[in-house]
């Protein structure tokens, strides 16, 4: 029933046919953007700012995605599906990751899991691909790391930096990842590294030169209470304002007794009434 597959996205970035991905929380979203053709849905720990109103990725847990994922999986049931492993649920012992692993892909119903990290993930990348799981890298800004990493900042600027991000790409791709999510890196570099990678890249705000683009599902629609511009986001809504204004419509109707109306009342010839929740 799944539409895409690992080996299928290998052949896209081959054929130059921009993979497109966006973030999911629920299932009507999910079920939506499946809809509209999204290529890939990912329950991002991103999830802890724009669902949660938590200030970063940190306090996001396992049971926080899985409970997410088994609803998107249930909204978009031929959509490729990857979940974020959240904050130190990949950083213990291999028991504690692969147990990880193993809840986002039995019960959130995940296709693949997504981790954050370079080189020094490497093994761990390896480990979780040898059990048969298919794993999406992320590197550049890594916002699991943001207190160390001293901010959101964009990433491979100097050589230097720019050195470490392809070596990292390269290690992960060695370690058989199947893409790689690039956060924040200069065009520059995700062109290199997109170019030097048999495996697509996914850029966010990481330039034009991608294999595809993934964007969080509540910037794309400005679907927050206090929306900020961000350079690399391109709107297509303005559902926040929406929100507001239908829900203030509602309550000043209420409360100048225009809702219900005469047609939305029962009277004795009613039966069963239709649409409605249970
Ligand atoms: O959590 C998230 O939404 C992500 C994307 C920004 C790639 O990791
Ligand atoms: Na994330």
């Amino acid at each position: 029933k799944q539409a895409l597959n690992i080996v299928k996205m290998k052949k896209m970035k081959k054929d130059k046919i921009p993979l497109t991905v966006l973030t999911a929380y629920d299932y009507p979203s999910a079920r939506l953007a499946e809809e509209a053709g999204v290529d890939m849905l990912l329950i991002g720990d991103s999830l802890g700012n724009v669902v949660l109103g938590y200030d970063s990725t940190i306090p996001v847990t396992i049971d926080d995605i899985v409970y997410h994922t088994r609803a998107v999986a249930r909204g978009a049931q031929s959509t490729f599906i990857v979940a974020d492993l959240p904050f130190m649920t990949y950083h213990g012992s291999i028991d504690e990751t692969l147990r990880n692993v193993r809840r986002l892909m039995q019960e959130g119903h995940a296709h693949a899991v997504k981790l954050e990290g370079g080189k020094e993930i490497a093994a761990t990348v390896q480990t979780i691909v040898q059990s048969g799981v298919p794993v999406v890298g992320h590197i550049g800004l890594t916002p699991q790391s943001v207190n160390q990493i001293g901010g959101y900042r964009v990433q491979g600027k100097d050589e230097l930096d720019a050195k470490r991000l392809i070596e990292d790409a390269k290690a992960l791709e060695q370690a058989g990842a199947f893409a790689i999510v690039l956060e924040l890196v200069t065009e520059q570099v995700a062109s290199i590294i997109t170019s030097e990678l048999s495996i697509p890249t996914i850029g966010i705000g990481a330039g034009r030169d991608c294999d595809g683009q993934v964007i969080v599902f509540h910037d794309l629609l400005k679907y927050s209470p206090d929306y900020r511009d961000k350079r690399f986001v391109k709107t297509y809504a303005d559902i926040g304002a929406q929100i507001r204004s239908s829900i203030s419509e509602y309550v000043s109707d209420v409360k100048k007794r225009q809702f219900p109306g005469p047609e939305h009342v029962f009277t004795a010839e009613d039966g069963v009434v239709d649409n409605l929740y249970g």
